[in-house]
């Protein structure tokens, strides 16, 4: 078996190269290091089922030695996802996101005979008005002049369109020890709080999210490509909805610091409320959550202790 994983080096795509290189596949890894690092590599660089180049992953087609290659199998993880990108970097978020997707996807109809497992996003419901979120459900976005929010999820929900015999893996918040980046919110809170400093935070008692670890949406991505039906969408979301209030305190609790609050967090278009109805991913591959948020949290604690101690 032969596997093609772009954003290799990113959170989720790691996780999936661990996983397909334990199933004895040959894996080739593309990811451009503009967020992902060698680092987030290191337990699987020098297997000798691996070969990493570190390209644009729309550029696949001229990768030497790449380009002609068959695959039977392709993870396509490597996006622009940092939130800031969609408000402050639209033309870079569609770009990746959107042109260099679209060439990707062209060139695996040809070059892929098996599953394509795309990394979609439950940013595409926009503001939902049901919950928990299911699959069938529809979506509500802001308009323009309001924000630039939905730049990233317009593009996440254009490539479901285009590829409609793709899987689409529409995941929730995604955490994990490969994410320490002060850009999205448990490693953020976490860091700050180690440090002492104050939290931005939004204090709105119905802001809610339910976290995944990347390892879950990992597993997800290799079941869907065993079990899942190509053309659907498939919700990856973790179980419990938390605030961010409520976040804050027990990153404090199990880190035994102070939560200092500081002044309000504001993001135009931020939804209210993530929680996703995930029924369909356990009835059609058997898919539930396996590390649940307070396990998830001492891990990022500790690894990001570590981290900082360096
Ligand atoms: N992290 C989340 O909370 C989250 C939530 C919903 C959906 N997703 C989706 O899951 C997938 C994986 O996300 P992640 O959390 O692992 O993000 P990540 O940023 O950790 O990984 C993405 C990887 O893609 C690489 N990359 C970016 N642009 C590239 C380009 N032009 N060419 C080659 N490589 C490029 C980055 O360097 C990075 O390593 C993405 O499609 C993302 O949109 C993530």
């Amino acid at each position: 078996m032969k596997a093609l994983v772009t954003g290799c080096a990113g959170l989720i795509g790691s996780s999936i190269v661990e996983r397909c290189l334990d199933r004895g596949w040959n894996v080739v890894g593309i990811d451009n290091l503009s967020r992902g690092t060698m680092e987030n590599m290191k337990e699987f660089k020098d297997n000798d089922n691996f070969n990493f180049f570190h390209f644009h992953l729309g550029l696949i087609d001229v990768i030497p030695g790449v380009g002609q290659m068959s695959f039977d199998a392709v993870f396509h993880m490597g996006a622009l996802v940092q939130t800031k990108n969609f408000y402050e970097n639209v033309e870079e978020t569609f770009k990746v996101n959107v042109l260099e997707a679209y060439d990707l996807m062209n060139w695996s109809k040809k070059h892929c005979t098996g599953k394509f497992i795309n990394g979609s996003s439950s940013e595409i419901y926009g503001h939902p008005q049901i919950f928990p979120t299911g699959e069938y459900n529809d979506v509500h976005f802001d308009g323009r002049y309001k924000t630039n929010r939905w730049s990233y999820a317009l593009g996440k929900l254009l490539m479901e369109y285009i590829y409609p015999t793709a899987i689409h893996m529409r995941f929730g918040n995604v955490y994990g020890e490969r994410d320490t980046e002060e850009e999205h919110v448990i490693p953020k809170f976490i860091k700050r709080i180690l440090r002492g400093d104050e939290l931005e935070i939004d204090l709105n008692e119905k802001t809610t999210r339910s976290f995944v670890y990347a390892e879950d949406c990992a597993d997800a991505c290799i079941m869907a490509y065993d079990k899942g039906v190509s053309g659907e969408s498939y919700n990856i979301g973790g179980y419990e909805e938390i605030t961010m209030f409520a976040l804050a305190k027990k990153i404090g609790k199990f880190a035994n610091k102070e939560v200092v609050i500081g002044k309000p967090f504001v993001r135009d278009g931020n939804p209210i409320r993530r929680n996703l109805d995930t029924s369909k991913a356990l009835e059609h591959f058997g898919w539930r959550q396996k590390i649940y948020l307070d396990e998830g949290l001492k891990r990022m604690i500790e690894y990001i202790k570590k981290e900082m101690d360096k």
